[in-house]
């Protein structure tokens, strides 16, 4: 069912989109999980193109989070092809239509070859001004904060900050996402109702948005419902309504 389009002049600066329920949507068609992952990058396709028209500045997707590695060996291997394979053959397109690709997570604990492309992917759409795309693989929440702590840990004891010294931005500047604003709209698939361990410092203020529809399943008009139910919030940061609506 089509809600219409959403108000262009209020549309989320940063989306981050959990992507779930491929292995589902393959069950469903007693396929193998990988046969939902490859329907998975088509839903991936649309909601760039749909991000891209919307005039969205940052769209961040969970691709593979640090707990991913536990699955079957098998699974894990397909994905990481499957990753390799998608930038290779989007990124030129992706490229043409000013999008500039980006990643978050654990990049050194990555196949040699998704490296490669990655970083390929990343020196060609460099200089591009559009939707910034960021990925996030091998990424958690946790792991980026204990990575940020470290950071400061070592500016600590260089004598190059004091405790005392250590505010909110500190650790911001020191996450995977500095010097990107923080998602307004955050959307998980599949009906299922968690963070699973994504960009937990950076959601403090973020409104949610679930879904029954399995990513595969995922397209513009989805996302359109998506940004039109976060249109209709109100957005008060702790503040009453009067405050918010006094300009
Ligand atoms: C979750 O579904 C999906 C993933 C862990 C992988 C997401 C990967 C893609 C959509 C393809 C590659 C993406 C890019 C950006 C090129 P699930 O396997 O957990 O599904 P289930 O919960 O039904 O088992």
């Amino acid at each position: 069912m089509s809600a219409g389009q959403p108000d262009p002049n209020n549309i989320p600066r940063h989306i981050a989109i959990i992507m779930d329920g491929n292995g589902r949507w393959a069950k469903l068609r007693d396929k193998a999980r990988i046969y939902g992952h490859h329907a998975g990058v088509e839903a991936v396709r649309k909601v760039v193109e749909a991000c891209t028209e919307l005039g969205v500045e940052y769209l961040t997707l969970y691709a593979f989070s640090t707990e991913n590695w536990k699955r079957p060996e098998e699974e894990v291997n397909a994905l990481m092809e499957l990753l390799v394979r998608t930038i290779r053959r989007e990124t030129p397109e992706l490229d043409k239509n000013n999008v500039h690709i980006g990643m978050i997570g654990d990049g050194h604990s990555l196949p040699p070859a998704c490296i490669a492309e990655l970083e390929e992917a990343k020196k060609m759409t460099a200089d591009n001004t559009g939707l910034n795309l960021i990925l996030a693989l091998s990424y958690s929440g946790r792991w980026e904060i204990t990575h940020a702590v470290q950071q400061i840990a070592k500016d600590l004891v260089n004598g190059n900050i004091k405790p005392e010294e250590i505010t909110e931005q500190t650790i911001a500047d020191k996450l995977n996402t500095a010097n990107m604003p923080e998602p307004e709209l955050l959307i998980r698939t599949s009906g299922e109702y968690r963070l699973s361990n994504f960009l937990l410092w950076q959601t403090a203020y973020t409104e949610y948005y679930f879904t029954e529809t399995l990513w595969p399943d995922f397209d513009k008009e989805a996302l359109f419902n998506a940004i039109i139910d976060y249109q209709n919030r109100e957005r008060r940061f702790g503040k009453t309504t009067e405050q918010i609506q006094v300009k």
